[in-house]
């Protein structure tokens, strides 16, 4: 009998994508309709998409007339312009602004697949800082939704979260500014604790100075997500060992959303775009933004406050939250905050 000739067994490929790039083919999403339900019904959000957030709240204190000129200030995924354009129904105008070169082209393709055109938007790639460049004489309403979108977390290449290994980066635009591993080389100790104080109220904030600078001294460097993840967990390991591993993942949460307000100057950037709003709306226009993190609400609300103060709102809203049941379908609404303003 003939020897049996050996046949390499087909490598098993697995059923689920191994790397980002393959994750539900963020390029082709219509091919894996049934696959995205499925994550969406587990209230996760499939990688390449991001889930508007109390769209139906926003859309329902707007309530656009046709005509009407607004601004999306934080574009992302589309999903609020979305909403908004089909509200206008091809009348009025919707300007967005993003900062993110990557995500934007992507978006516009999005929204001109959905039927839309020219005719009724014009992206900005755009810090909203900036807003009182964009040419028009006032807005009937401006929106915009705070922090980062979905697909700049879920993307390990940009930095966003230590759950994934990266370059430390954090930056929305990744063509200005700095990364977050040069940003930790150039501050000393006491102003990395500052800053973790500031940015995300960190209670481990002098635990985790003090080892990033130990681990630079060392000659180690922090380039990595996971470096600064490996950095976080040193610095709490003499927390109790039962509530160590919580106490590790927040405590990366908070360090990686103090680190990205900082390279992304987000405080200096709300803060001029809610200087520059009661300038834009015009009378009876409308402000709605939602906020995700008590740094940035409350100077959404002392905003709000002093220029009702100074008669130019009429009235402010909120803060209002997400609903449960938006909540369960969608966790990463959980600390969503929503406060509108009417200006005179
Ligand atoms: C939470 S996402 C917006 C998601 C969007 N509402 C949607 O439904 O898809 C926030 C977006 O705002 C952008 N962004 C953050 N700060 C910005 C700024 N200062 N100027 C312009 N865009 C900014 C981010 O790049 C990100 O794409």
């Amino acid at each position: 009998m003939e020897e049996k000739k050996y046949v390499r067994r087909k490598r098993y490929s697995g059923k689920y994508p191994k790397s980002f790039e393959e994750k539900y083919k963020e390029k082709q999403p219509e091919k894996y309709q049934d696959l995205i339900q499925h994550v969406m019904e587990k209230g996760n959000t499939p990688a390449g998409m991001h889930r508007p957030i109390m769209v139906d709240e926003i859309l329902t204190f707007l309530n656009i007339k046709p005509n009407q000129i607004g601004l999306d200030a934080t574009l992302g995924y589309g999903g609020h312009s979305k909403s908004i354009l089909e509200k206008l129904n091809h009348t009025g105008h919707l300007h967005a602004t993003d900062v993110d070169p990557i995500e934007l082209p992507k978006t516009k393709k999005r929204l001109i697949s959905y039927g839309f055109t020219d005719h009724d938007f014009t992206l900005h790639h755009l810090n909203f800082r900036d807003l009182d460049q964009i040419p028009v004489q006032g807005f009937d309403f401006i929106i915009a939704d705070l922090g980062v979108s979905s697909m700049q977390i879920d993307d390990p290449k940009r930095g966003f979260t230590y759950k994934s290994s990266g370059p430390l980066d954090l930056r929305m635009n990744p063509e200005i500014g700095i990364p977050a591993s040069v940003r930790l080389k150039e501050l000393s100790q006491e102003e990395i604790e500052g800053m973790l104080i500031e940015n995300a109220d960190e209670i481990y904030a002098k635990e985790i100075a003090l080892e990033i600078t130990k681990t630079r001294a060392k000659g180690e460097t922090i380039e990595t997500t996971k470096d600064l993840h490996e950095v976080i967990k040193r610095a709490l390991n003499k927390v109790s060992k039962s509530t160590q591993e919580e106490a590790i993942k927040k405590a990366s949460q908070r360090t990686f959303q103090a680190l990205r307000i900082d390279v992304n100057h987000e405080y200096e950037a709300l803060f001029d775009l809610l200087e520059k709003i009661p300038l834009l709306l015009n009378p009876g226009g409308k402000v709605a933004i939602l906020t995700f993190h008590s740094g940035e609400d409350r100077l959404v609300k002392k905003a709000f406050q002093h220029y009702q103060r100074q008669g130019i709102y009429s009235e402010i809203f909120g803060p209002d939250l997400p609903s449960l049941d938006e909540i369960r379908d969608n966790p990463r609404a959980r600390s969503a905050k929503l406060r509108c303003a009417i200006h005179i």
